[in-house]
């Protein structure tokens, strides 16, 4: 887990990082005499300022510098898992209480699945919970048209083929209720294009409704309407290492 540090960082860098306007923009407005640090006005883009301890002032309110965010998104259906998109609402469009720009999903759910999604600017921890060698556990909730069987629970076990190369990682599938329709919790540890839906299909069935649940140590905050956000804990962040 990435810990914020002290960082020197140029001014105008320090305020384009939060979301103030570009460089450009920015570096106008020190000139100008709109920004003070620790209650001076500073003109100098170049000036560093010690992210922890300076007080930076754009316009008479404060900017404080946030090296890392992590919000807790419960995707809709409709909206896609990119930074931008010509057409489509993407889900950091979603996070409106943003600072940084560099704001990322952590993975990618297809367009029509609900539920966790993590949102950072935190890199290295990205990098952890997607390596494949990591095993990280991604939890589904699945509805399926049509029964589910203890023989698809054994196939999934053993590791499906879904047209690749190598067969899919040996999968758990909880049957909650088997009918017409039927629900599901499927435990998978990759994230291949369309994994989940291609393991059913493997099977001769198709999702017809997916939520992820869980994402390693981190679990869906329920009380998360789709399109709703949050921050992580302190206690989720630390526990996602
Ligand atoms: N598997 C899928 O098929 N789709 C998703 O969005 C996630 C996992």
């Amino acid at each position: 887990m990435a810990v914020a540090v002290t960082v020197r960082i140029r001014l105008d860098k320090y305020l384009a990082d939060m979301g103030y306007g570009t460089r450009s923009e920015i570096k106008k407005e020190i000139v100008k005499g709109n920004i003070r640090v620790n209650g001076a006005v500073e003109r100098k883009p170049e000036t560093k300022i010690d992210t922890e301890k300076d007080k930076v002032i754009y316009n008479g309110i404060p900017a404080v510098y946030e090296q890392y965010e992590y919000y807790m998104l419960n995707k809709p259906a409709g909206v896609v898992s990119a930074t931008f998109d010509r057409k489509d609402c993407t889900v950091v469009d979603l996070i409106e209480a943003r600072q940084r720009k560099d704001l990322f999903p952590v993975g990618r759910l297809d367009k029509d699945t609900e539920g966790l999604l993590l949102i950072t600017n935190d890199g290295e921890l990205a990098h952890r919970l997607l390596s494949p060698k990591k095993h990280v556990d991604k939890v589904y909730y699945v509805k399926i048209e049509g029964y589910l069987t203890d023989e698809d629970v054994e196939r999934l076990a053993d590791g499906i083929d879904i047209g690749e190369d190598r067969p899919a990682l040996p999968a758990r599938l909880v049957i909650r209720k088997s009918g017409t329709v039927s629900e599901a919790e499927i435990t998978i540890q990759e994230g291949r294009f369309h994994q989940v839906k291609r393991m059913f299909h493997a099977l001769g069935k198709e999702v017809i409704y997916l939520k992820r649940l869980r994402m390693g140590s981190l679990v869906l905050d329920e009380t998360l309407k789709p399109g709703q956000y949050r921050k992580l804990t302190e206690e989720e962040r630390n526990g996602l290492c």
